[in-house]
Order: structure tokens, then sequence, then C-alpha cells
């Protein structure tokens, strides 16, 4: 199994921030010492209703990344305004969500599937301009088909059904998790790259990271609220080293396995 990469999502920073307007507490500190503490990439939602982060963000926040030489993971719901900013910006990345302005968060994936002849033409040009493309889906295996089908490199599972299942302790857990290794899975078959991200914690984190297909978490609600109590670089690096521990700990049990 490769390391796994964390992308911390720095879009609650700017919630907070914009409580109160003015510029405190500063997405762009935050995204700095995220990357100091060890986060391989940034990630930031532009939203339609700019709710948290803002167009100004989005530029100080590329300028900052390619200064590190770390990535930044653009999420943007799939309309000609967002993709006029990332071709505008050049990010490393574009992950593509569905948005809905009445939403508290990105509650659901995209449906590709449903979408192809909207989406395809985006995908197309994004790619075309050398960003790497994923779609933000459910653990399908019909919507992996449909993203790899429109020529996304990437896809990242919505893990929010799980993590809710977990907290609420619904008994549909197991059944949620198998989802989104299976699908990570037969992405990977496909030969695309395969992240996941939302309602990631450190409980959750640790059977996630055993999928072995994975090869990146976005992480950002939960490390922002554990920031306020301990520091925003302890916070991170014990998701990093959950992350490590768990993966590692689930090769010494395939190695075991194999030579029993
Ligand atoms: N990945 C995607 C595509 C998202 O939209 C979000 C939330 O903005 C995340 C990951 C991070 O989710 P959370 O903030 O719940 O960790």
């Amino acid at each position: 199994m490769s390391r796994l990469r964390l992308g911390v999502n720095i879009d609650h920073v700017a919630t907070i921030r914009n409580a109160r307007g003015g510029s405190y507490p500063d997405p762009m500190r935050a995204a700095e010492l995220a990357m100091a503490a060890g986060a391989d990439g940034i990630t930031a939602h532009l939203r339609e209703d700019r709710r948290h982060i803002s167009d100004a963000d989005i530029e100080a926040l590329a300028v900052i990344t390619r200064k590190r030489g770390r990535p930044l993971n653009f999420e943007m719901a799939v309309t000609a305004e967002m993709e006029a900013i990332a071709l505008a910006h050049l990010p490393h990345a574009a992950c593509l969500v569905p948005e809905r302005r009445e939403e508290r968060t990105t509650e659901g994936g995209l449906d590709v599937a449903g979408g192809h002849n909207a989406i395809a033409p985006v995908v197309r040009r994004l790619v075309d301009a050398g960003i790497r493309v994923s779609c933000f889906i459910d653990a399908d295996p019909i919507q992996a088909q449909a993203s790899k089908d429109i020529g996304a490199q990437v896809i990242e599972l919505h893990t929010g059904a799980y993590c809710d299942a977990v907290r609420e302790r619904t008994g549909e857990a197991e059944r949620l998790l198998a989802n989104l290794r299976n699908t990570a899975a037969e992405a990977g078959r496909l030969g695309l790259e395969v992240h996941a991200g939302h309602g990631i914690d450190y409980e959750t984190v640790k059977p996630i990271a055993t999928i072995p297909d994975l090869a990146e978490l976005n992480i950002g609600h939960f490390l922002i609220g554990e920031a306020i109590f301990v520091g925003l670089v302890p916070a991170i690096q014990r998701m990093r080293a959950l992350m490590d521990q768990a993966r590692a700990n689930s090769e010494a049990e395939l190695a075991q396995g194999i030579s029993r």
C-alpha cells in the first residue's frame, strides 16, 4: 500500500472569519500552518454563494501553494462561472461537486452518469488546461465508470454516509464501508486514482485509511474544530499519525495472512 496523502480543507477557517467580516482568522495562515504540519495539499471549496472561501482566498491560495510546491485542490460546482475561475488560476486539481444553495454541506455525490452531457465538456476543457479533474461521487461503481468515461483522472468517494452511520451507530456502517472498499477497488481497476472525504474524524479515519486503493483523503471540518481545542498543527499531526498507523497495521495483517 502506498502512503496515503492528506489534503487539508480550510473552508471553515473562512467560515469563522466571515462570521464577523474582516480578515481574522486568516485562511492563508491556516494553509501555511497545515503545510508545515504535514498536509500534502490544500483543499478549498469556492461555493456559488461564497459562504466561506472567497474569490480573493482562491487567488491567494493559488499563489502560496505554488510557492510551496504543494497541490491546490479546487472544489467547484459544474458551472461556467467556476470553470472560468479554475481556468484563470490553474490549480493542480479540480474536484467537481454537486451544489445546492439550501444545503448545509455537500450532501451527496455528483450524478456523473445522469449529468454526463453537461459535465463531459467541462472536464475536457479543464483537463486540456492541465488540471487534474476529479469527480466527487457516492460509493457506486456506475458513477466511477461514468467518471472514467467522461475523462476524469480521479474520483473522490463521499464518505459522509459512512461517517454518519459510525457516529450515530445506525448499524449500517459495515455495509457502507464495504461499498466504499468495493467502489475504490473497481475504480482502481479502471485506472482511476481514488480519493475520499467528507465527515472524517479520528475514529472513522482508521477504517477508511485501510482501503488499499485510496491515494488521498481530504479532511476539513473536524480538523478545524479540533484546532479550537488543541491547535491546528497538533490536530493535523494526529490525523496524519492515525492514517499512517492504520495503513501499517493493515499491511502487517495482510503479511501475516500471507505467511500463515
Ligand atoms: N471532499 C469534498 C469533495 C468536500 O466537498 C468536502 C467538504 O467541503 C470535503 C472533502 C471535506 O469534508 P469535511 O469538511 O467534512 O472534512
